[in-house]
């Protein structure tokens, strides 16, 4: 279970946000907007194909981390691994473990346990940022959302691990809740 855990964190300390900005010559993304390394900051690059690149591959790794270890070992595998990709988006090694907030690889690893749940995530998502055009206050509306839907959709198997991640990612955004209890969180699309 070591090895899971382990496998899923390498996956996940990949930090896609900052490599690409720095690939497209944007310099350090943690130097702009929150200095978080995600899609939204990204965003505030004004590069939006180079967000939508970070937000596939931030999901994407912890699709793979969960997918790989369920092939190869089973279902809690599984769970370990996704943990430890979520964990290691958030703890990076290569970043002195100064890592994102995990809202992408969250859906990630949400794609590949429970494919249809990531509706209820991109519903609530969507919905959210449509009304209120705040990145953080949709995530983590959706974050609320997920775990209440993965036990009514009859998959509390799985559920406690979302709980956990939710209450993490939860914590992670504690700059953000403070802002937007300021009115000073910056909205999807402003610069940073
Ligand atoms: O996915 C992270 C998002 O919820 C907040 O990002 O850059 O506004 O702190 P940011």
């Amino acid at each position: 279970m070591l090895g899971s855990l382990l496998f899923g964190y390498l996956c996940g300390s990949i930090p896609f946000g900052l490599i690409l900005t720095r690939m497209a010559g944007l310099g350090d993304v943690r130097k702009i907007g929150s200095g978080n390394i995600g899609a939204t900051n990204v965003l505030r690059t004004g590069n939006k194909k180079l967000a939508a690149a970070t937000l596939i591959a931030d999901m994407l790794k912890g699709t793979v981390a969960v997918v790989v270890a369920r092939e190869a070992i089973g279902l809690e595998a599984a769970l370990i691994a996704g943990l430890g990709a979520f964990l290691g988006h958030l703890y990076p090694v290569w970043l002195k473990f100064k890592g994102g907030k995990g809202v992408a690889t969250y859906i990630g690893v949400l794609l590949g346990l429970a494919p249809m749940v990531v509706i209820v995530f991109a519903v609530i998502w969507l919905g959210m940022a449509k009304l209120f055009r705040y990145s953080s206050l949709a995530a983590l509306a959706a974050a609320v959302a997920v775990p209440i839907a993965l036990y009514l959709y009859g998959r509390p198997d799985i559920g406690s691990l979302f709980v956990v991640m939710s209450l993490i990612t939860i914590l992670k955004h504690h700059a953000n809740i403070r802002r937007l209890l300021a009115g000073t969180e910056s909205r999807i699309g402003d610069k940073g």
